[in-house]
């Protein structure tokens, strides 16, 4: 059932230009909406001063952004999801498909970090606004490099 559902997709995906336009433009979109909040709150935390105010400045920018991140990684997701269904002879034994569910694992566990560590920074608890620091420039990393070996996908499979 899951082949021919599979087949049906990949031959609809492969002969309708609007349908590819829509999935990749979903795909794009939860990048630049998830990724582009992520990213403006990384900066800020990276960015912040040691006092108190801009402390809880930061920590609230990161706060309102969370919901946006989420709504874009849950288009990533789904776009992802039947990118892959349409090309699954392609994608599922591609080493590059897998380093780059590798590091979108990675960048869900930092996210999560994130999240708890700033609770922790609000909570004034000693070191965590430096650890807070350190997530925010591993999650920008994980961002580019998710970024890069994604637009390899297409070429080089
Ligand atoms: C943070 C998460 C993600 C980022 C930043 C990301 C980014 C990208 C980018 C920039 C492209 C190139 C688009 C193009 O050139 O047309 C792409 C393609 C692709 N992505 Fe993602 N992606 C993410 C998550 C996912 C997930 C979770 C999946 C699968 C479940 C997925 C599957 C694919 C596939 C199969 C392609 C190739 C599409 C094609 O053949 O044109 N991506 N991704």
């Amino acid at each position: 059932m899951w082949t021919q559902m599979i087949e049906a997709w990949s031959s609809l995906y492969s002969d309708h230009a609007a349908l590819r336009t829509a999935v990749e433009f979903v795909h794009i979109a939860g990048l630049v909406a998830g990724g582009g909040c992520a990213i403006t709150a990384d900066l800020a935390t990276i960015a912040v001063g040691g006092d108190a105010a801009s402390r809880t400045a930061a920590v609230r920018l990161l706060e309102g952004t969370h919901r946006i991140v989420l709504l874009g990684l849950t288009a990533l997701f789904l776009s992802g999801g039947l990118l892959l269904a349409a090309d699954v002879e392609t994608y599922w034994p591609s080493r590059l498909f897998w380093i780059k569910m590798a590091l979108v694992a990675v960048l869900l566990v930092n996210g999560a970090l994130i999240v708890r560590t700033e609770g922790q920074a609000e909570a004034g608890q000693p070191h965590a606004v430096a650890r807070l620091h350190t997530l925010a420039i591993t999650s920008l990393l994980l961002w580019g490099l998710t970024t890069l070996v994604g637009t390899a996908l297409p070429n080089l499979g």
